[in-house]
């Protein structure tokens, strides 16, 4: 198939980029750099540096490469810097999927992946979280990924444009093979602040509390290597356009991980030091967050297999270390 991969030299969508190309896709990269890196750029993949913002050449290049399908990866996702500058993720997330849908109704590609997120759901009601928990985002950008969502469901109805929405929970590790080697720029998660810990370039790690009602008194998080991710996403493109209807899955690797147990195993892999002091909590953490991906390997047959925390931490390791 033709695709277009918007967002596609950033840190997901040059994985996802990778494996598309892997089981035999013709794969276009559209990414203004604002955040993506031309050394995320794969051999095999053409490139067009453009916004999603700039409606022209978000059409042009759809028509140019005859794209049939578009996985969607082009969004500010910093929790905390929506809730300070919301105007900043209207205009990213909201305007760029209205833009996307609106050329793909006047270019004619009928399949969309869209990389959506666990933030959807806010403040967990019970565990582990199956696609009907109730979806209240306690932050911005949460709120930007359920309304956007929400477009897609009516552009289904309307203009037959098969979607599959894909909530990530916590997106890590680095591509096992080792293309992918371009790291994000002032990371703010737990892993790559880590990493950048361990590298010297921070002087430690701030743990976000250890009072919370869990084992080790810090937050359990759901980590999803980055390369489940994009063979998730392959297989969604897969299931829409040969089933023709859409989807909303979660995919989490469904077991949880404490900061503490994370910050153990990167100090044992890495063989560094790692400082780290407790601070005070991080408003709108949940203590605890794990996902049910049960959805995604009935529909999808999707498992997760690079995700557990040795993996997860050792190619995050490799690809900082070859920096
Ligand atoms: N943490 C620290 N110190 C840090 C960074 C994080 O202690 O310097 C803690 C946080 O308090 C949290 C855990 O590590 O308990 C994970 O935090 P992240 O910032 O890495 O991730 P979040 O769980 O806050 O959010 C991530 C993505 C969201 C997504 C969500 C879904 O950033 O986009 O996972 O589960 F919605």
């Amino acid at each position: 198939m033709n695709i277009l991969v918007v967002g596609g030299a950033g840190y997901i969508g040059s994985h996802v980029a990778g494996e598309l190309l892997d089981r035999g896709h013709n794969v276009t990269v559209f990414d203004n750099l604002s955040s993506g890196l031309r050394e995320n750029l794969l051999p095999g993949a053409a490139f067009i540096h453009g916004d999603i913002l700039r409606y022209e050449q978000l059409r042009r290049a759809l028509a140019e490469t005859g794209a049939e399908a578009v996985v969607y990866l082009a969004a500010l996702k910093a929790v905390g810097e929506s809730m300070i500058s919301p105007e900043k993720y209207s205009v990213n997330n909201i305007t760029g999927t209205i833009n996307l849908l609106n050329a793909a109704a006047e270019t004619g590609f009928k399949y969309l992946i869209f990389s959506s997120s666990a933030a959807v759901y806010g403040e967990p009601v019970y565990l582990p979280i199956d696609e009907k928990h109730p979806a209240n985002p306690e932050n911005y950008y949460g709120f930007t990924k359920l309304e956007i969502e929400r477009f897609l469901g009516w552009y289904d109805r309307l203009k037959g444009i098969r979607c599959a929405s894909l909530r990530y929970f916590n997106a890590a590790g680095y591509d096992p093979r080792g293309r992918i080697r371009g790291l994000e720029q002032n990371p703010a998660n737990l892993i790559p602040v880590i990493m950048e810990t361990a590298c010297g370039k921070r002087g430690e790690l701030c743990i976000f509390g250890d009072d919370y009602d869990t084992p080790d008194g810090t937050c359990i998080r759901d980590y999803i290597h980055v390369s489940d991710l994009a063979s998730a996403h392959a297989l969604a493109l897969d299931f829409i356009s040969g089933n023709d209807r859409s989807i909303t899955v979660n995919l989490g690797s469904e077991s949880g991980s404490s900061v503490l147990e994370v910050l153990e195993g990167a100090r044992r892999i890495t063989g560094k030091p790692i400082p780290s002091r407790v601070t005070g909590r991080r408003p709108g953490d949940p203590a605890r967050l794990t996902a049910s991906a049960a959805l995604a390997g009935e529909l999808l047959g999707w498992k997760a297999e690079y995700s557990d925390l040795e993996t997860l931490i050792r190619t995050s390791w490799d690809a900082y270390r070859a920096n």
